[in-house]
Formats: structure tokens, sequence, C-alpha cells
């Protein structure tokens, strides 16, 4: 799927005509091309091992790499992407700090025929991306919710029916309204729980259920806290909260210290969450969080890297396995969506530390 903006030279049709390319032949950028990646911040473990994943990966491929993170601010990011085009990239791979933001420099790296490529992120509002690495996002909240529902007891581990039938109090959090994956986590989550909120097995005493009352600005964990202990001030003065659906770890940390200083615990709400930070990961193993989901970053930044090298060859990404789902409001963009795994205590070794993510030594 060759996106109708790039050149090809006409040696390339008559190759393309008569079938396979010749070995070796390049039809856009020689080897050693500079790609610009561009990373939204460094508050969170995950997007530094994002950047340093797809960095090695792309030099051992003989590819230099111009890699910048952007503070969560997007000036700043714009202002990265532009100085990425001029010094001459190859191609881009950005993962926004709002999604929508970026039209303007997209359209640059158009201009100048500078493919790009979304990472984990959804570039939103611009014909001028041509493909999208990232995880089973809706599967991501559907799974977020079932731990919920398996925390609180509402739903057996295996799937089934659980000893418990509730009414529990719950409270829900979602991510940036700028980041497209929120509403992807949200209504994953709520297709799972909705039934239950329909039939009063969950209650949200606060009434804040829609998507826009309950995102937190730039995922932050400070705005997450305030915005529990508001809650807790308000609505819980004479009942508790029994669980927290929470759509990213660092979400969940904020709203642990506010059910802390609310004076909850040892025994804590069920608190879900994302990405399988390590302080999440210990604080599950301590008890406090209930479950986190972990996305192999190291999978999405190598798959990334080999799509970023199919580009500059100018070839489809063989890779890509979802031309559906994304449409980014202008374009559907072609996806390669890699699964998530839902973690609490009685998987985590398997899945974190025997798939080497973590040691030991590490959760200690
Ligand atoms: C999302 C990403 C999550 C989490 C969150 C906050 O876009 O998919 O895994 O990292 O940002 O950084």
């Amino acid at each position: 799927m060759r996106s109708p903006r790039f050149v090809v030279p006409v040696v390339v049709l008559l190759v393309a005509a008569c079938g396979a390319p010749a070995a070796g032949q390049q039809v856009k950028a020689p080897d050693g091309a500079l790609v610009g990646v561009t990373m939204p911040t460094t508050t969170s473990q995950r997007w530094i091992s994002d950047g340093e994943n797809i960095k090695r990966d792309l030099e051992s491929r003989g590819h230099r790499v111009d890699l910048q993170y952007a503070q969560n601010d997007v000036p700043t990011q714009v202002k990265q992407i532009e100085d990425q085009i001029a010094k001459g990239a190859k191609l881009l791979i950005v993962a926004s700090v709002d999604g929508s933001a970026l039209t303007t420099p997209l359209q640059h790296a158009a201009d100048a025929r500078i493919p790009v490529i979304a990472y984990d992120r959804l570039l939103r509002g611009s014909p001028n991306v041509d493909y999208y690495a990232t995880f089973e996002n809706f599967r991501v909240g559907v799974y977020q919710a079932e731990s919920l529902l398996t925390g609180l007891g509402l739903r057996a581990a295996d799937g089934g029916p659980g000893a418990e039938s509730g009414p529990f109090n719950v409270e829900l959090f979602a991510g940036s309204a700028d980041d497209n994956n929120s509403v992807f986590f949200f209504n994953g989550a709520m297709s799972v729980l909705k039934p239950y909120l329909d039939d009063g097995k969950l209650v949200v005493r606060s009434g804040q259920t829609d998507f826009q009352a309950v995102t937190t600005l730039r995922w932050d964990g400070e705005t997450a806290r305030k915005r529990m202990e508001e809650i807790l001030g308000t609505t819980y003065k004479r009942s508790k909260v029994n669980g927290v659906l929470s759509p990213y770890d660092g979400i969940s940390l904020g709203v642990l210290t506010a059910l802390q200083a609310g004076g909850y615990g040892p025994k804590f709400p069920i608190v879900t969450g994302q990405d399988a930070e390590l302080g999440s990961v210990k604080s599950i193993l301590a008890d406090q969080q209930y479950s986190t989901i972990y996305k192999d970053t190291r999978e999405l930044a190598t798959a990334t890297a080999s799509m970023a090298e199919a580009v500059l060859k100018d070839r489809t990404p063989p890779q890509l396995n979802n031309l559906n789902d994304y449409n980014n409001g202008v374009k559907v963009v072609p996806a390669f969506l890699l699964n998530p795994v839902s973690v609490d205590k009685t998987n985590y070794h398997k899945v974190l530390v025997e798939s080497g993510y973590y040691s030991d030594d590490q959760l200690r």
C-alpha cells in the first residue's frame, strides 16, 4: 500500500511491473538514512525504553536516528518534528503528545515526501500518516474492566460468574482526552462494565461516567490524585469506594495516594492500571494496586523499526494486520496491532519475569 504522495521513480514501476524488485534495489532512502523519532515524555519509563529500543534497532540496521522527547509540551514536539524535517530525515516515527496537534508539521513532512509512522498513539486529523503501530487498544480496556470485576469478585478468574453479587461502588478514570487511545481504552472497559452498571451491581456514586468527565489531562498522576481526593471528600463521607477503573499505572499511583490519604489500607479498593511500570508491579506485589496491563514495548519497537525499514525501501510493511479500525478523521490508517496481557499477582512471574521484562531482583 504505497501512499499516493510518495514519488515513485519510473524504474520502480518497471521493476514492480516485472515482479519483485531486483535484489538490493533501493528506491527511496540509501542505507544510513536519518530517521526522526519523537516521543512524548521521559516522565514514564515506558517512553524512555520505547525510544531507546527503536533507536538501537534502527541503528543496528545501519540507519541514523534523531531521538527527541517533548516533555508533554505540544509546541516543543512541533519544533522537534520541524527540526527533523530540516535535518533531512527520510522517515518520521511519532508518538504524539496531542494526537490532533501535529497537522502542520505532518503537512511539511508530506511536502518534503517524508513518510510518517504513528507510534502507539494515532495521529489524527491529517492525511499525512502512512502507518500505525500499536496494541489492541480496545482489548486493553476490556482487560482492565474484566480485572476490576475479578478483583471485586463479580467475575471468576476463568471468566465465569464470581462469588459476589455486589452492589459495589466504583469510580472511573480515563486517560488524556487528546490521546486517541484513551477513547479506545474507555470504550473497551465500558463494553464490559455497562451491564453491571445497568443492573446495579456496580454503582458510580460520583455520577461521573461520561468519557469527558473522567479524563485525565496528559495522563498526569497528580491530576488523578486531586480528582480522587475530591470524589472521596464529597461522595464517600459515609460509604466506601470498592474499586477504581484506572487506565494507566501513573494514574493508579495517584489514585492510591489519594486513597491512602483518605484512610484506606492496608486492604485497598481494586485499582487497575496499564504499562506494568516497575513501581506499579511492586505495588501489586505489596497488595496495593490490583492489576496492570502489560504491553511488551520491546516488541512494538522492533516491529516499528522493521516497518520503518520496509517503508524506507518503499515497500508495504508486511506486518500490517488491521486495515479498518483506525480512522483518524481523514483516513483509515493501516495498522499493526500487538496483543496486550492482563497481569495481576497470580501471573506476574510468568508474564513479566519469565519473559525477561523484569528480573526477580528488580521486583524485590
Ligand atoms: C497511552 C499508552 C499507554 C500509556 C499512556 C500514558 O497512549 O498507550 O500505554 O503509556 O499513554 O503514557
